[in-house]
């Protein structure tokens, strides 16, 4: 039997890295997934792994911050399958390097919109259904960023401040239905959102020094985020409500000292 053997399940942002591997993962384990991403086309990758593995998922085109679209995929994952279970809304963007003072309004607009009111809209058209049938997980992407400062830049760590806050917040007003709502916090995984500094440091030849703020000294891989994602999404979390976990190596448990100033030898 698999984890999540016979539910039901979204996930955002399937085209790439982490929503990728999760989506790939949670078939693996059982659940049938509506696999969302800007474009359909993009998911072919995502579709075609999950096949090969034995899995059973469909591809739609949404915008995760746009609430017609969410209303959509929501839909489309009771008409497909016959309800819906999870829903992993992991969906986001970074918004690069702009610094601070040189942020506009619309800069900001679109960060919070589709990293954190993408989020609140899953939650906003999931969680009735969800109570209707009397449980179900949402599972959202924040980050380390929103933990503390300099791992983005202010719109965007805010915004994912806000998903962890989400997380707690969204959690308690669904009090008594058995919905639960929780937040992963990835530290720096290698994706397409962090392409640049990889291939940056590779250039450089500075890739040794990737991760080395943490204690396990490494990047981690996006099946090291989806193994937290269906842990969240599954009934082992049953009691697991109204959090954020960081999986992250380690890093927000430290002060930034690099090469592990107390090793022991
Ligand atoms: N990579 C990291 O180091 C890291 C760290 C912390 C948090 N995160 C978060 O993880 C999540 C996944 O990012 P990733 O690192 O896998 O990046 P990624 O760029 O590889 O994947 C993100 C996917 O989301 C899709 N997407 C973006 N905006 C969308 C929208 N409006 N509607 C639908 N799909 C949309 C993209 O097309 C892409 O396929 C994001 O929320 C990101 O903020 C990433």
């Amino acid at each position: 039997m698999g984890r999540l053997q016979g539910k039901r399940a979204v996930v955002t942002g399937a085209a790439s890295g982490i929503g990728r591997a999760s989506a790939v993962l949670f078939a693996k384990e059982g659940a049938k997934v509506v696999c969302v991403d800007r474009v359909a086309e993009a998911l072919e990758g995502t579709l075609a792994a999950i096949r090969q593995a034995g899995g059973t998922a469909v591809a739609q085109a949404a915008d995760a911050g746009d609430e017609a679209a969410v209303k959509a995929y929501v839909e489309r994952c009771v008409a497909e399958f016959g309800g819906i279970d999870v829903v992993y809304a992991n969906a986001g963007v970074s918004g690069g390097g702009t610094p601070l003072l040189e942020q506009t309004v619309a800069y900001w607009n679109e960060i919070l919109r589709i990293n954190l009111i993408g989020p609140f809209l899953a939650i906003r058209h999931a969680a009735p259904l969800m109570v209707k049938q009397g449980g179900g997980s949402i599972v959202m992407t924040a980050s380390v960023a929103g933990l503390r400062a300099n791992a983005g830049m202010s719109a965007y760590a805010s915004s994912k401040a806000g998903v962890i806050s989400l997380a707690q917040t969204a959690a308690n007003a669904l009090y008594g239905t058995g919905v639960r709502v929780n937040a992963v916090c990835p530290g720096l995984i290698e994706t397409g959102m962090t392409k640049p500094i990889f291939d940056g440091a590779r250039a450089r030849g500075s890739e040794g020094k990737i991760g080395q703020l943490n204690p396990m000294r490494r990047a981690g891989r996006p099946e090291e985020i989806a193994a937290m994602a269906l842990f969240l999404a599954s009934d082992d979390a049953s009691y697991v409500n109204g959090q954020a976990y960081a999986v992250d190596g380690g890093l927000s448990s430290t002060h930034p000292f690099a090469g592990g100033a107390l090793k022991l030898s």
